[in-house]
């Protein structure tokens, strides 16, 4: 049984791969076929166990907030005219017993800032899931963060996701150095953000699903901008990695990187296809 039942989802980033249509829409509604990027990984949370979902969110995020709650008017709608089928999606888009909470990033100064800004309600005792719904994972057999849940249950870390990676696009990624031994999951040596290709000590880089230890919040506090000067994750990640073991565990399915335009028309056709085949 998952004992995790916490999920953050950084959602306050501006979206600027994707301008003009960003500019009105938040990135994370930008849809798959019929669903929302962001119901995709909801949905991956809500089936590995979660119960507590927090958005991270800002100014311009509220259609997310709007997507997630009731809306009586058009059920009610909807109702009326006996389209019945319609009204169960509406109606269930997400379990009555998971519940939503949204924080404010009031500036989005980077991820490792986005994930701190869930602090005030994770403990330092706790595991807890962060989910980038930009790597929209289609998991085999089970989800990615399922994937992760039975990893944590029996090594009883820290865990993310990894995927090797052509090495001309380590610059992207968070990327790790793992140990001497060659187990999987994978023992993590340490990590870095996106590394120049010839100083990259591996080419696995770090996908967006994560389960980590409490004890990170604090140390996010410390973290100073990094990377393309922003407060990274990567960082807290390695200052948590002085302390505690952490693993990384090699995704099995398949992600897609919504976050530019060509893993997000592969999503679409992807699951487009689905679809077309049913
Ligand atoms: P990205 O690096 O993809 O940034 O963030 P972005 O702003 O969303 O998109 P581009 O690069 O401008 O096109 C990865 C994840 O971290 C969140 C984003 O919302 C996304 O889910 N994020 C990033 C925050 O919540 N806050 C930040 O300050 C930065």
């Amino acid at each position: 049984m998952n004992k995790i039942k916490k999920a953050v989802f950084p959602v306050a980033g501006l979206g600027t791969r994707f301008l003009p249509a960003t500019k009105a829409i938040p990135k994370e509604m930008l849809t798959v076929v019929d669903r929302p990027i962001i119901d995709y990984a909801v949905r991956e949370a809500v089936e590995a166990g979660c119960e507590t979902l927090i958005f991270v969110t800002g100014r311009t995020k509220n259609a997310i907030a709007d997507y997630f709650d009731k809306n009586p008017e058009l059920e009610n709608e909807l109702e009326a005219k006996q389209k019945l089928e319609a009204l169960e999606i509406v109606r269930n888009i997400i379990p009555s017993h998971v519940k939503c909470v949204y924080v404010r990033q009031s500036e989005p100064l980077g991820l490792g800032h986005a994930v701190h800004c869930a602090s005030p309600l994770i403990t330092p005792d706790e595991y807890f899931a962060v989910l980038l719904p930009d790597d929209l994972i289609a998991g085999h057999p089970d989800g990615a963060l399922k994937q992760l849940f039975q990893a944590h249950d029996r090594e009883r870390c820290s865990v993310f996701a990894l995927e090797q990676v052509a090495w001309s696009e380590v610059e992207k990624y968070g990327v790790i150095k793992p140990s001497n031994d060659e187990t999987t999951p994978i023992l993590i040596d340490s990590i870095v953000e996106k590394p120049q290709r010839d100083v990259a000590p591996s080419n696995w880089s770090v996908v967006g699903r994560y389960v980590l230890s409490g004890r990170i919040m604090g140390l996010l506090e410390q973290v100073q901008r990094g990377a393309g000067g922003e407060i990274q994750l990567t960082d807290g990640i390695a200052s948590l990695l002085e302390t505690e073991k952490m693993i990384g565990l090699p995704l099995s399915g398949k992600r897609f990187d919504c976050g530019n335009k060509v893993g997000f028309l592969e999503a679409n056709l992807h699951f487009g296809l689905r679809y077309l085949n049913k």
